[in-house]
């Protein structure tokens, strides 16, 4: 579990996350959402200590990384996995020298303990075989899987995802997600992920975080999403007047009034009239 207390950070005055509070759930995916620029980059930077906050305290299982010692700092960032925004491989090595990497910076392992931890990570994201490959040679969704492996490979408790479907097809990003999801549950880690992708927000948004203009707005599950009242929430997930409609059929679904194997046919036979009123709204008979 990671708790942020109270934490506020500027640049220059600019004031880019005002007073957050919030708990990221053991063994659950939490979501950070918001438009580009509300500050979720910064706020996940800050939870690892690439920057230091102005204010507040960020409590990793009880310990504040805001005021742990520089040895103590160093111990928790190798329970640190990250995967960063473009995958950030090396160009230059293999797809196993970039898995190898965090094992060659952090572990005494022989070379062969090293490559069977690697070869059971690359089998974990489906990129068995591709040890020879460099990232050049492989698509987009593969680099992330391969970033994903690196960030496991010292089987972190803590993984930090930066838009980890930036630039995949929607297929292509469910599986990433999936994956990132499965492997949170399987481990137990506390997963904390950057998106704005509403599928991503649907699929595997067990805990989510709402920033606006650097604050937290809002907070809850994805299927509290579908009922918030929540203005600025909704203009944000719900852009579209596709993603509107479909909102409103989820909330009938998950009110019970329709079926979620529901017959078009019969639905639009009475012109869908008895369904787009909620229960509460319906005149009494
Ligand atoms: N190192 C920095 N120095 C100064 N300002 C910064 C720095 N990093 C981020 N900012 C500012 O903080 C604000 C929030 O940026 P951040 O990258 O966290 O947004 P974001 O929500 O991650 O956006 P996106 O969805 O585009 O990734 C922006 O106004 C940005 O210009
Ligand atoms: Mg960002």
């Amino acid at each position: 579990m990671i708790e942020i207390k109270n934490v506020s950070k500027s640049f220059g005055g600019n004031e880019i996350l005002i007073d957050i509070n919030a708990v990221m759930e053991t063994g659950k995916t939490n979501l950070i959402i918001g438009t580009s620029g509300s500050g979720k980059t910064v706020l996940q930077k800050c939870m690892v200590g690439l920057f230091e906050v102005d204010k507040g305290d960020i409590l990793f299982d009880g310990k504040d990384l805001t005021t742990m010692s520089e040895e103590d700092r160093k111990e928790l960032r190798q329970q640190i996995g990250m995967l960063f925004q473009g995958s950030a491989l090396f160009d230059s090595m293999t797809v196993e020298d970039n898995v190898k990497f965090p094992l060659d910076m952090f572990t005494k392992w022989s070379h062969a303990k090293k490559i069977e931890r690697v070869n059971d990570v690359l089998e974990r994201v489906n990129l068995k075989d591709t040890n020879s490959r460099f990232p050049a040679e492989i698509s987009g969704g593969m680099k992330k899987r391969v970033g994903i492996a690196r960030a496991i490979v010292l089987k972190p408790k803590y993984l930090f995802c930066d838009e980890p479907n930036s630039g995949l097809d929607p297929q292509t990003s469910m599986v990433i997600d999936k994956l990132i999801h499965e492997i949170t549950k399987e481990n137990n880690m506390t997963t904390i992920i950057n998106t704005h992708d509403m599928n991503s927000v649907m699929e595997i948004g067990e805990n989510i975080l709402y920033l606006y203009n650097g604050k937290k707005e809002w907070e809850g599950t994805s299927k509290e999403i579908i009922f918030s009242k929540h203005d600025k929430l909704n203009e944000f997930i719900f852009a579209s007047e596709f993603l509107r409609d479909a909102k409103d059929m989820r909330m009938l679904e998950e009110k019970g009034i329709i079926d979620n194997d529901r017959n078009m046919e019969e639905i639009m036979r009475d012109g869908g009239a008895n369904l787009v009123m909620g229960d509460e709204d319906k005149e009494p008979e």
